[in-house]
């Protein structure tokens, strides 16, 4: 193997860090990327979030209402839309999350005058004012580019209000279902790409057993019918079952066994999974002022993902052996202790360089599992847990995990390709060093994402590429100083990507990546 100069650095803010890392790089590590044998598309769906009416996850953060001093559009803030558009945000699930077992879709929907005011009880008892309804959704999901998913009832709703709101969102507007959506604004049905069926109705969704849940899903999954879709096929919608409580997979069992066994007038397209990284619980890990060793406990806890759906995958296996049935992965993230000061009931925390490590490695375990996890959807999208985004008034600022999903646009819809590395491993703790993927956009391009996780090294990196021209690389880098540094109101741009360049070396590409980065370069012919 050869032991390459230094040939990459950091533009600019690390040039000097570079420099000197050249020397404290430790071994190189190897990737193969075999471009020959490209695997499962990495389905853009994997990229989507995740709004609850949580705290501010809605109302201040991205409903401010028409009359707002804050810039707007029919009440969604413009620059919330503008920095999630760059995202290319592929499905935003709503109402919840447990709020979804509580929301009646016509307490929203209508003149504002009118729509019940309520009290969320899941959420710290906020008064829910239900001026962010099903239009309101729908005029976000439009401003924004992305699909709806839309999380329904189970719990404390009928399967008749199911089907009633679906056919508000999508029956022809001269059914009575589609004339009152009209005369709410909106003659035109909607699309709704996803149905979930419940939520966590093992927990917050109704604490029912496997046996009572598949029950539940074979009605609705029959009744609660979109009028504006594909009735079968790639065009249909499609319904997600409520899966497992991370690795307790009771419901897994049940519903692919029902799946199997199933007669024609039902049918799921998808299996939920949630699972937070939170090191134990309730969660009381800090999100702020923290060092190496909460940084390297959080990522060991957050690479169990992929144990986690390996073993998904071999129970799924087992009944659908095509793999028919995506794993939908919607509900992900780190899960911290509230921010001091803040309703314990709205899930306020700081987002760090250490989250955005912790959000690649998670999109490489999507990625590397594209076979089967074909959705994912990051908790949650503004102000809440893991969040892109926080806003506080007129201010905003993006955070740390932002910036991994921007990197990581081009891995949308590209094909899978294999990347062989031994991660190595650092300290007593034994975290591995590096995590890669790589994929090939429709255009051609190939793309590398590569993580150090070591929180105090930089590694020396050695690519070498079959069926892949390869002269130079060219993308960005996030990283900082620490490991729990973050972006403020005040100091927005901490924590931000700056460009990195790459050239070919030894055979290969070799890059010099700092500690606790993100990388993702487009290699060039
Ligand atoms: O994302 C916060 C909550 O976590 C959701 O409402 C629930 O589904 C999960 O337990």
């Amino acid at each position: 193997m050869p032991r390459t100069s230094l040939v990459v650095c950091v533009a600019a803010l690390f040039r000097a860090a570079c420099a000197i890392a050249a020397s404290d790089t430790g071994s190189v590590i190897e990737l193969r990327v075999d471009s020959l044998h490209a695997g499962p598309t990495i389905d853009r769906n994997l990229f989507g979030q995740f709004a609850e009416h949580l705290g501010n996850g809605i109302y201040g953060g991205i409903w401010v209402g028409r009359d707002s001093t804050i810039p707007n559009v029919r009440g969604i803030r413009s620059d919330v839309v503008a920095a999630l558009r760059a995202l290319h945000v592929p499905n935003v699930r709503w109402p919840g999350g447990c709020f979804a077992d509580e929301y009646h879709w016509r307490d929203g929907i209508g003149p504002a005058a009118g729509r019940k005011v309520a009290v969320n009880a899941n959420w710290g008892g906020a008064i829910e004012p239900n001026s962010f309804g099903t239009d309101e959704y729908m005029d976000f999901i439009s401003q924004i580019g992305s699909e709806a998913y839309i999380s329904v009832n189970v719990g404390s709703g009928t399967p008749a209000e199911a089907a009633a709101w679906m056919a508000y969102m999508t029956a022809d507007a001269l059914t009575s279902a589609g004339k009152e959506r009209a005369a709410n604004g909106h003659p035109a049905p909607y699309r709704v790409k996803f149905l979930g069926i419940g939520n966590e109705s093992w927990g917050c969704g109704g604490a029912m057993t496997p046996d009572y849940y598949v029950s539940q899903l074979k009605i609705y999954a029959r009744y609660v019918r979109n009028y504006n879709s594909a009735q079968s096929g790639d065009q249909a919608m499609r319904r997600v079952a409520v899966g497992a409580d991370g690795s307790k997979t009771d419901y897994v069992e049940a519903v692919m066994k029902a799946w199997h066994d199933k007669v024609w007038s039902w049918d799921v397209e998808g299996l939920s999974l949630h699972s937070y990284t939170s090191a134990g619980w309730p969660p009381s890990h800090p999100s702020t002022h923290f060092g190496a060793d909460e940084y390297t406990l959080l990522l060991k806890d957050t690479l169990g993902m992929e144990p986690l759906i390996a073993q998904h995958s071999q129970i799924m296996d087992q009944y659908d052996p095509q793999k028919k049935i995506p794993l939908v992965v919607d509900e992900w993230g780190v899960w911290l202790a509230p921010l001091a000061g803040s309703n314990p009931g709205f899930l306020v925390q700081q987002n760090s360089l250490r989250d955005a490590v912790l959000a690649a490695l998670n999109l490489d375990i999507f990625a590397r599992h594209a076979d089967r996890v074909r959705m994912a959807n990051i908790a949650q999208m503004v102000n809440v847990l893991q969040a892109m985004i926080m806003t506080d008034r007129e201010r905003m600022v993006l955070t740390p995990t932002y910036y991994v999903f921007r990197m990581y646009t081009p891995f949308q819809d590209a094909a899978l390709i294999p990347v062989q590395f031994d991660a190595g491993s650092q300290g007593a703790g034994g975290l591995a060093r590096v995590d890669a993927i790589a994929a090939r956009d429709a255009r051609g391009n190939t793309w590398l994402a590569v993580v150090n996780l070591d929180p105090e090294r930089p590694v020396r990196i050695h690519a070498s590429f079959t069926g892949t021209p390869m002269q130079a690389a060219h993308g960005q880098v996030l990283t900082a100083s620490q490991v729990d540094s973050i972006n403020t109101f005040e100091s927005p741009h901490m924590v931000q990507p700056v460009p990195i360049d790459g050239v070919a070396a030894g055979g290969g590409l070799s890059l010099n990546l700092p500690a606790k980065s993100v990388s993702v370069l487009q290699i060039l012919p």
